[in-house]
């Protein structure tokens, strides 16, 4: 059985008497306003209107026409499935958090600047083996919904699946839980990982999703997309928006897997179970390329493809082909080399004749190396290494002076600048985010976070020295810490 246990538990209740509510203020509403309209006048009529936001604003549009006052809201979700994933640099929960929703904030119709019309509601998906931690999570300003695991290994038909599956990456078949998202209440979902950053509205996206094809809304959005492969025919109706991995392939061994850090998705619980499906069958090929993994699509041995990377991948490729790839410098973006020069999987002395060519098979496609930053809508902080480890260090294996594993920015698989450009941006961010509650709360504590000098250009004295333990948390007193919130809500 699947369940979905919500932590605010009467929820549910609400909302059932808020449809029973609504139901009854529609009926009113018909027969008091075809009433008005022929005695009353046009002021009149919009003021009775706006009395009735309060009760209509609880109905999700069935579309996203945002006469009725409010905007819609997007779900945004993280999620998480052992606490210890943070524990060991709690600015991974935390400052990464207050960022990421700083980000989302900035790129809503809360902010009026952004443009945007779409509101905003941030989700955390939480295993409920991460339970004693959703405290916390819910104080960095999600609505914490506590999940089971949704299927268990014993029900996988596929020998080799049942047996492999739980020591696959990133956390075995709990990473399913991030499946949970298709359920969520809004119509739109936005999943991400949570070192991860927005920085441009995708409105278009999200009225891609909502508008038929044929409208002049929905025609305008599709044009506007900015696709992997341009000029690609669009499913009829789109189920989600994706980036794929293309910075892994290897010259014609095997297909890009899905890049789990990203999915917008239209709301479908069906999804959800169709997915699951594919796992309990288990149809799964032990190898790597070709003729392996699902179905013998292709979609095995390479990283996370017997979870979430390769499933997804194998999906939406063959199950529900209605999902969209996006342009992979533009969305989530990791600054990752999507051309052939170097490692992973590529060898430029034994396969000359591909040197320079896109990992993507195309003649042309986009350097993100050097993809112009105005031009991202959001950066998943991957292999330029996390903004809170305070990496400026480059090294050809990713090992940092004292030789620590993943502790230096890799080159030349990743372009020094570029990274630094990406985690400018992040602290940048985090920046904002202090000077905002400094002016709302005057508290002095919060300038301690961002005094010192190390690479400040970079890291805007977020970094007292070179490393992990070199980050300054965001300090802030307890009190100012509760208000948080008072950031994000809605200015009348
Ligand atoms: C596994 O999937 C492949 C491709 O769809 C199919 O040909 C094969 O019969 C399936 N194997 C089983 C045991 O169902
Ligand atoms: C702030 O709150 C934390 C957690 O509730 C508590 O452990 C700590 O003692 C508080 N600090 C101050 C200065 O009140």
């Amino acid at each position: 059985m699947v369940t979905v246990k919500r932590v605010n538990n009467d929820s549910k209740k609400k909302r059932n008497k808020l449809i029973l509510l609504l139901k009854i203020a529609i009926v009113a509403w018909t027969v008091v306003s075809t009433v008005l309209n022929f005695i009353i006048t046009p002021e009149h009529f919009e003021a009775h209107e706006s009395d009735n936001h309060d009760l209509l604003k609880h109905e999700v549009p069935a579309n996203p026409i945002h006469s009725q006052g409010e905007p819609m809201k997007v779900a945004y979700a993280v999620s998480f499935i052992k606490c210890g994933d943070f524990q060991t640099h709690a600015a991974g929960l935390v400052d990464a958090s207050l960022v990421l929703r700083h980000s989302i904030h900035k790129i809503s119709s809360r902010n009026p600047e952004s443009g945007s019309k779409y509101d905003y509601k941030m989700y955390a998906i939480v295993h409920k083996q991460a339970e004693e931690c959703s405290g916390q999570i819910r104080n960095m300003g999600f609505e914490v919904v506590v999940v089971d695991q949704p299927l268990d290994r014993s029900e996988i038909k596929g020998d080799y699946l049942r047996k492999h599956i739980q020591r696959e990456w990133c956390c075995g078949e709990s990473e399913f839980i991030k499946l949970f998202a298709y359920t969520l209440p809004e119509e739109i979902i936005v999943h991400v990982d949570i070192d991860f950053a927005f920085y441009k509205p995708m409105d278009h996206l999200f009225d891609a999703i909502l508008y038929d094809k044929d409208s002049e809304e929905g025609k305008k959005a599709r044009s506007m997309l900015e696709l992997e492969r341009p000029g690609e025919r669009l499913p009829d109706k789109i189920g989600a928006f994706l980036t794929k991995d293309w910075p892994q392939v290897a010259p014609g061994k095997f297909p890009a897997a899905y890049q789990a850090g990203f999915l917008v998705a239209r709301r479908d619980p069906s999804v959800m179970e169709e997915a699951l499906n594919v796992v309990r069958e288990g149809n799964y090929t032990d190898g790597w390329g070709y003729g392996t993994g699902w179905h013998g699509s292709g979609h095995g041995g390479y990283v996370g493809a017997m979870a979430m990377q390769g499933l997804i991948a194998y999906y939406y490729d063959f199950v529900r082909k209605d999902a969209v790839e996006l342009n992979q410098c533009r969305y989530n973006h990791m600054g990752m080399d999507v051309l052939y020069r170097t490692h992973p999987n590529f060898n430029p002395k034994r396969l000359k004749d591909k040197v320079g060519k896109c990992r993507n098979g195309l003649e042309y496609c986009e350097d993100c190396h050097v993809t112009d930053f105005d031009k991202i809508y959001s950066v998943h902080y991957t292999m330029c290494r996390k903004p809170w480890q305070c990496i400026s260090e480059t090294s050809e294996s990713g090992r940092n002076s004292k030789g620590q594993k993943g502790r230096a920015i890799p080159v030349p698989m990743m372009n020094k600048d570029h990274c630094y450009e990406l985690i400018h941006h992040w602290h940048d961010l985090r920046s904002d985010f202090e000077k905002k509650l400094f002016a709302l709360t005057g508290d002095t504590t919060i300038l301690e976070g961002s005094k010192y000098e190390h690479m400040k250009d970079i890291f805007h004295g977020h970094c007292k020295e070179e490393g992990n333990e070199g980050y300054a948390v965001i300090t802030a007193k307890n009190e100012t810490l509760y208000r948080i919130h008072e950031l994000y809500e809605v200015k009348q």
